[in-house]
């Protein structure tokens, strides 16, 4: 088992990596002197793989544990949900000493961490990751939250984890278009994280479709690394850690606009994509550097499809994005992979022209 720490100023944390760890789930909480309390929010589909093992994990555990089962879905992630789950924790007798333990992908998680930040303000939080998108992603850095309405996560706090154990053999039950889902959030970091990490996702990445334990392993380290050394510079995202959202205010669009049949993670990609065309747009890089750094995505071609874009609706979706101040939109943008230009504005007809350049390459 690896172990990084996630160290921020108010509270460091362990990230723990490995093949059959599972099982040291309850044994972490006791050592790392946490709540005797749990109440477990699990995936629908994690139960049915896991379910058991869960429930033997937990059968002699001193304390109460509670399990609840969520699905997981954009739709659900919601208002809803969350009073479900207040409901049940208050019905089952859960007060200010409840250890939440959130098991599943994004979704999960994210609804989780936030009844942990608001249920008695706040209460201890695991994060077991079963998805490769939490595992690299959001099982890290405490942005918690629910949809409103249309706009994604707009609801939430940022809260973080007590620790966070993921399992590697949760993959194998993983579809690949999950497993594309975390691939392109480990896009993202191959534009952020440098050189080194852009060559080795290049050439790489497509083993991840075989679940390869040590490119895999390898690959959350890395990126559970970078993340955790942004998030330590700015937790709250004021500054620098805007980076990671780099192709989100496009993916954050095409996700709603397309009534959520393409996930976060495809979109994660099909964003960055339209990133780049803007960014050449604004002559931040040349046609030679957009053509080199689009033959990236070619393995991704035919993988994601956007049906009908309305780039009017696109952009007035846009315009409602949390990170926007005076309605003006503002891009993280690159010219290179490290080397990212942050709060850039664009006019309207520049951002509609690399909405219809990015697009075009997934329709
Ligand atoms: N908080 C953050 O920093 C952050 C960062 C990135 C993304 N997100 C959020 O994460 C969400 C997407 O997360 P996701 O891609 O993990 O999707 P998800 O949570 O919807 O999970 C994907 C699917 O995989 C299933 N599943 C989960 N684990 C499984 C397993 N081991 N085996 C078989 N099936 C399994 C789920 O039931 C679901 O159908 C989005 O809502 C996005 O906004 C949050």
């Amino acid at each position: 088992m690896k172990k990084i720490d996630v160290t921020i100023p108010q509270k460091s944390y362990p990230f723990f990596i490995g093949e059959n760890i599972l099982p040291k789930l309850p044994g972490q909480i006791k050592k790392l002197g946490l709540n005797k309390n749990l109440f477990l929010i699990i995936d629908r589909n994690v139960q049915k793989f896991y379910g058991k093992t869960l429930d033997e994990l937990f059968s002699d555990f001193e304390g109460k544990v509670k399990k609840q089962v969520i699905t997981a879905s954009e739709k659900n992630k919601t208002h809803e949900t969350l009073t479900l789950l207040y409901n049940s924790l208050l019905k089952n007798g859960f007060g200010r000493d409840t250890v939440i333990v959130a098991i599943g992908g994004g979704i999960v998680g994210d609804i989780a961490g936030f009844v942990a930040s608001t249920f008695s303000r706040g209460v201890q939080y695991v994060q077991v990751p079963t998805t490769l998108l939490a595992a690299v992603d959001s099982s890290v850095g405490g942005k918690t939250g629910v949809n409103f309405g249309a706009t994604k996560n707009i609801v939430g706090a940022f809260y973080q984890p007590d620790f966070v154990l993921f399992d590697t053999d949760f993959l194998k039950t993983l579809g690949e278009k999950e497993l594309l889902c975390g691939i392109g959030e480990i896009t993202k970091y191959a534009f952020l994280a440098g050189q080194s990490y852009f060559n080795y996702a290049s050439k790489n990445i497509d083993r991840i479709f075989d679940t390869e334990k040590n490119v895999v392993s390898r690959i959350v380290v890395d990126s559970i690394s970078y993340k955790a050394s942004v998030v330590s510079k700015d937790e709250k995202e004021s500054g620098i850690r805007k980076v990671l959202n780099l192709g989100h205010t496009f993916a954050h669009a095409v996700e709603v606009e397309q009534s959520h049949k393409i996930k976060h993670g495809e979109a994660v990609i099909v964003g960055i994509v339209c990133s780049l065309f803007l960014s050449n747009k604004l002559m931040i890089i040349s046609d030679v550097e957009l053509k080199k750094q689009l033959g990236f995505f070619n393995r991704f071609l035919g993988r994601i499809k956007i049906s009908k874009p309305n780039l009017d609706a696109l952009y007035k979706i846009m315009l409602r994005d949390k990170k926007n101040r005076e309605n003006i939109i503002k891009f993280v943008l690159i010219k290179t992979s490290g080397e990212i230009l942050l709060d850039v504005v664009a006019e309207k007809k520049d951002v509609y022209f690399a909405l219809k350049n990015g697009l075009q390459l997934f329709s």
